[in-house]
């Protein structure tokens, strides 16, 4: 397995390993991205592989410019124009109806396609140099948690990777916002930028709802999970006992104590700085061998609303009091 420091000459390594149907996972301002040129369908097809995902789901294209989303786009409708001013590069992805030269395969069947310009420089760079749309999921295995760091990368997919660039700490750490715009503008996954700025931009915008069949499979309930189980609270509660229990606070230790490691994610009450703690610490509750994580109720508020969204899939998907083996 490959992980290299981001620097100029690995970039281009990297961009070199894109342009020939490999896999490289890259840094962006969100998570890390396992990245394939999103017009070669047998490159995407190995994403799908690698990640061990039972089904096909549609994938962002990653692009160097607003200018590149007529390679993905049927065309860019006016509200789209607004948006990409106001908030790209950043983590806003858009989905309209794609053009026909992107592959089914990264759209997963559907007429659309997800686009987004992400904020960071090495991914940024990387996309220039690859002068390629780069269809890329979070860099994790189906259902696990979302990598915010090289590491994170390596230990979940290692050597099935062609390369790993390493840019360090990712600095939002949670996924892109995702909103439709094939009709009125629909929320399909909160994320990174804020329902309420884009809000601001075009007015209010509709929320997909999660209970009927997916829009988006981001919207599955049993996604962003730590392999242990975990109950988000909204008071103290009485522990249960003889477990080994973990505990993600907002801001203060949890009054009882009697846990075997806590995570604080903004000791300053910063949302926008929990967002960014908030993957690394459930990757470093999920290796402390606990039974049970136990994650306070954050306020549904900004970036809030985006980490309750991932504590509400990460406990959807077990049964919190029944330990797995
Ligand atoms: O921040 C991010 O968005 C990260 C970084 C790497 O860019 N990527 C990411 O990708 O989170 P992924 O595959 O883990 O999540 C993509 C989300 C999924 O919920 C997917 O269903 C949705 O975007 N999506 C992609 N294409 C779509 C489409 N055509 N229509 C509706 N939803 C779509
Ligand atoms: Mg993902």
């Amino acid at each position: 397995m490959k992980i290299r420091p981001a620097l100029q000459a690995h970039i281009k390594e990297a961009a070199q390993i894109l342009r020939q149907g490999g896999l490289v996972a890259f840094p962006t301002e969100t998570v890390y991205g396992l990245g394939a040129n999103a017009f070669d369908a047998l490159a995407v097809a190995r994403i799908f592989e690698v990640k061990q995902r039972p089904e096909f789901d549609p994938l962002i294209i990653h692009l160097a410019s607003p200018e590149e989303t007529r390679l993905v786009w049927s065309d860019q409708p006016e509200m789209a124009k607004e948006l990409i001013k106001q908030f790209w590069p950043g983590p806003l992805t858009l989905v309209y109806f794609k053009n026909k030269k992107i592959p089914d395969i990264v759209t997963a069947g559907l007429p659309t396609a997800a686009a987004r310009m992400p904020d960071h420089p090495v991914a940024l760079a990387l996309l220039q140099e690859a002068a390629l749309p780069v269809a890329a999921p979070s860099a994790n295995l189906f259902g696990r948690l979302s990598p915010t760091t090289a590491e994170h990368v390596a230990e979940q997919l290692g050597s099935q990777v062609d390369l790993i660039l390493d840019g360090g700490k990712t600095p939002v750490g949670i996924e892109s916002t995702v909103l439709d715009l094939t009709g009125d503008p629909t929320l399909l996954r909160p994320g990174g930028t804020p329902v309420e700025e884009i809000e601001s931009v075009i007015g209010p915008i509709k929320i997909a709802s999660t209970s009927s069949q997916p829009l988006s499979p981001g919207q599955l309930e049993h996604h962003y999970a730590p392999r242990t189980p975990l109950a988000i609270i909204k008071e103290p509660v009485q522990l249960p006992p003889g477990l080994k229990i973990g505990y993600l606070a907002f801001s203060t230790p949890p009054p009882e104590l009697n846990v075997v490691q806590v995570e604080i994610l903004s000791p300053r009450r910063d949302l926008r700085e929990a967002a960014a703690n908030l993957f690394e610490a459930l990757h470093r509750l999920d290796q402390a061998n606990l039974d049970l994580i136990l994650a306070e109720t954050f306020p549904e508020q900004g970036l809030g609303r985006a980490i309750m969204d991932r504590l509400r899939k990460a406990a959807g998907a077990h049964s919190p009091l029944k330990p797995a083996g």
